[in-house]
């Protein structure tokens, strides 16, 4: 993967999707890099590429992901099945493969797949990819906001040690922003609870 790499499918992200949303995916990117540099320096690129294409399809309507999955024979569980929000991971990592399969290796597909709802025991490469998305600087939503402001709270030059919990309990508080919102929509997302418990029962046995 290189820059020019990137730079190709960045443009061709910019042609499939609408103008507001590909602001989003560069708001993501952008953060991804970001956090990239103080956590992961040899992840830049692929971190790029996750983020560009982590929305592919989420310009599909949340009523007709459940049909869009079914058409691209995509498994989903039954909680995601209750939350139509959450589909276009799902469809989303089976249409970067389908499209985009030269950019993606596995990692990638897995971020893309989980960067909603998330999952337990996520690498570090998923944690970035959804700490990116909930706190990119065109978010406008305070409970994104005040994330971001936790993130951005750290000096740059902290020592990398220092980098990686601050961003671990950044990630937490992230999760139960999540949790607590999605506590409020008719369908709970189970699985952010239980990934929330299992990320702050990790974090507590340091
Ligand atoms: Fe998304
Ligand atoms: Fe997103």
């Amino acid at each position: 993967m290189t820059v020019d790499d990137v730079r190709t499918l960045r443009e061709a992200v910019s042609r499939r999707l609408p103008p507001r949303r590909f602001r989003h995916v560069l708001g993501v990117e952008q953060r991804a890099v970001w956090l990239a540099r103080r956590l992961c320096p040899s992840e830049i690129l692929r971190l790029s590429v996750a983020a560009l294409l982590h929305d592919v399809t989420k310009d599909v309507a949340d009523e007709d992901q459940p049909e869009l999955c079914r058409r691209l024979g995509v498994a989903v569980t039954e909680e995601e099945a209750r939350l139509p929000a959450v589909l276009h991971a799902a469809s989303g990592a089976f249409v970067a493969r389908r499209d985009f399969g030269a950019y993606c290796d596995a990692e990638i597909l897995s971020a893309i797949r989980h960067h909603t709802i998330g999952d337990v025991a996520m690498p570090l490469f998923t944690r970035v990819l959804m700490l990116a998305d909930f706190t990119e600087p065109t978010r406008r939503w305070e409970r994104c906001k005040e994330t971001e402001r936790e993130l951005l709270a750290l000096p740059a030059d902290a020592p990398p040690e220092a980098q990686r919990a601050h961003f671990e309990r950044v990630f937490l508080s992230m999760l139960r922003r999540k949790a607590a919102y999605v506590d409020t929509l008719e369908t709970p997302a189970e699985t952010t609870a239980r990934v929330c418990a299992w990320y702050a029962a990790r974090i507590a046995a340091r």
